[in-house]
């Protein structure tokens, strides 16, 4: 291709994120030919690295086939260059920027894996030294934690937004380049049926959940001072209820779509103490391996903490389509299974005329993972002689319905929609704000009173007050979870 070269730059080229998410993800769309054509890598780092100790780093996730591995992984490694240097020295910076122009005029993306104590210093050198000239664009991408309350991520944004203009800078939630969270605005606006239902008088409640069944695995030290809430429930849980709660938007234009997100947000207030539960898992004795070790057997967590490692709060939206209708949220670790999805419940037959109890509610499933799925519970007559009704459902299973359809990463989309300039599955400043407003005054209940977590066993289900809370909040267990 004629067109302009870029320059993706890793920062914290060396670090965990870099090496399980980043270089593996710029790989795989090297390798499916998805960049545009004369794409270079940087990374960047305060260890003295060669381009060799990075591929080694990196090579265990990365998934190279046999067949790759003399070829293109080859040429991908060529495309990459390394730079050391600090995170606060601006002449590092000039170093990084040399680098950087020694490929010639290009756009810039600079990819902050990084731990949020440097943002300030790396992004005032970016800022000073490093901005791509001429026609050519700059692009941020920056991970959270977006800081760890309403006010510290304020401060970060002004930090932020005197720096760069908002389309320069792209805010990572991962879980908006997953398919089913995408799907979500064509599931509700591309289809006639659910438009009509979508509201208060038909849905009487909506469980949105994130299970996963390992604990903080070595992360004890990140997670303590984040904690499930800041960890899950305040970004990747509300993202998704914000997708399933907005009005529709005039467009699929990025603005449009994250204006409605706004307004969904600011309808919402911050979840009362009544519907919220917390939970930190201990170990149990009769597991394998780290299922004995409970949360605070981690030697990085500090003795008696009380952060959650579960929680499930009641939000509601206080808007004409929703009030009164329970959004509940819930995420732990260390739980049974792995699974995220959505369950939009509906009312009960309203006349029922069939034996009581015989009649289960609707309900909409959406699995995000694993095993991307939709389907809708319903009711059918069994099948036969028998005149009795049974629970059934619509089921439209990505394996079987979409089999061999590669289903990206959620990084491959995210990374390859900031090349391409499009923000739609990013996050805005105000979205942040809202978000942290919601929360914020639960984070700060929990740091001044410090309640005690209820103990729930390392792989079970969760806190049985965790149910309760969910049965009062209208939300009926028609099967099995
Ligand atoms: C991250 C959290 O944002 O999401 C992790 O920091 C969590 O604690 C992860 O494990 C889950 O992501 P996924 O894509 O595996 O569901």
């Amino acid at each position: 291709g004629h067109g302009a070269s870029h320059v993706f730059v890793i920062l914290g080229a060396s670090g965990d994120l870099a090496k399980k998410k980043i270089y593996p993800t710029l790989w795989w769309l090297f390798r499916d030919g998805l960049l545009p054509p004369k794409t270079y890598f940087i990374g960047y780092a305060r260890t003295k690295l060669t381009i060799e100790d990075v591929q080694k780093n990196c090579l265990p996730y990365m998934k190279v086939a046999k067949e790759d591995e003399a070829g293109k992984l080859k040429e991908f490694f060529k495309l990459n260059d390394y730079v050391a240097g600090s995170y606060d020295q601006t002449q590092d910076f000039v170093k990084l920027n040399k680098a950087i122009e020694a490929k010639g005029s290009s756009n810039r993306l600079f990819y902050m894996a990084l731990p949020p104590s440097v943002f300030e210093p790396v992004t005032l050198n970016i800022k000073a030294v490093c901005m791509s000239k001429g026609d050519k664009w700059t692009r941020i991408v920056v991970e959270k934690p977006f800081g760890k309350d309403l006010e510290s991520s304020n401060r970060l944004s002004s930090h932020l937004s005197a720096l760069f203009k908002e389309e320069e800078l792209y805010r990572i939630d991962h879980y908006l380049g997953k398919e089913m969270v995408q799907n979500l605005m064509v599931l509700r606006f591309g289809n006639r049926i659910f438009s009509p239902i979508w509201n208060r008088d038909n849905i009487a409640s909506i469980v949105i959940s994130f299970k996963e069944p390992f604990g903080t695995q070595g992360r004890g030290g990140y997670f303590d001072e984040f904690g499930i809430l800041r960890d899950v429930m305040q970004n990747h849980l509300l993202q998704i209820l914000t997708l399933v709660a907005m009005e529709k938007p005039p467009s699929t234009h990025a603005e449009d779509i994250r204006n409605e997100k706004v307004k969904v947000l600011k309808s919402i207030p911050p979840p009362d103490l009544k519907n919220v539960v917390l939970g930190q898992y201990i170990g149990d004795p009769k597991g394998s391996g780290e299922a004995q070790l409970g949360y605070l057997d981690d030697p990085t967590v500090p003795k008696g903490s009380v952060t959650p490692t579960f929680a499930t709060v009641a939000l509601f939206v206080k808007n004409e389509r929703w009030d009164g209708v329970p959004f509940i949220l819930r995420c732990g670790k260390a739980l049974n299974e792995r699974k995220a999805e959505v369950r939009v419940q509906f009312k009960d037959v309203a006349g029922d005329i069939f034996p009581k109890g015989e009649v289960k509610r609707n309900e909409l499933v959406i699995r995000v993972q694993p095993s991307e799925a939709i389907y809708m519970k319903m009711m059918a007559k069994t099948p036969g002689m028998s005149i009795s009704c049974e629970e059934s459902e619509l089921d439209l299973t990505y394996g079987s319905r979409y089999r061999g359809v590669n289903m990206p990463d959620a990084y491959e989309r995210l990374i390859l929609d900031v090349f391409m300039g499009s923000q739609i599955h990013f996050v805005r400043s105000d979205e942040l704000f809202e978000a942290w407003r919601i929360f914020t005054p639960l984070l700060h209940y929990i740091e001044e009173h410090k309640p005690k977590p209820i103990d729930y066993v390392y792989g079970s289900r969760g806190p049985m007050e965790s149910d309760e809370l969910m049965i009062k909040n209208d939300f009926r267990y028609t099967g099995s979870y």
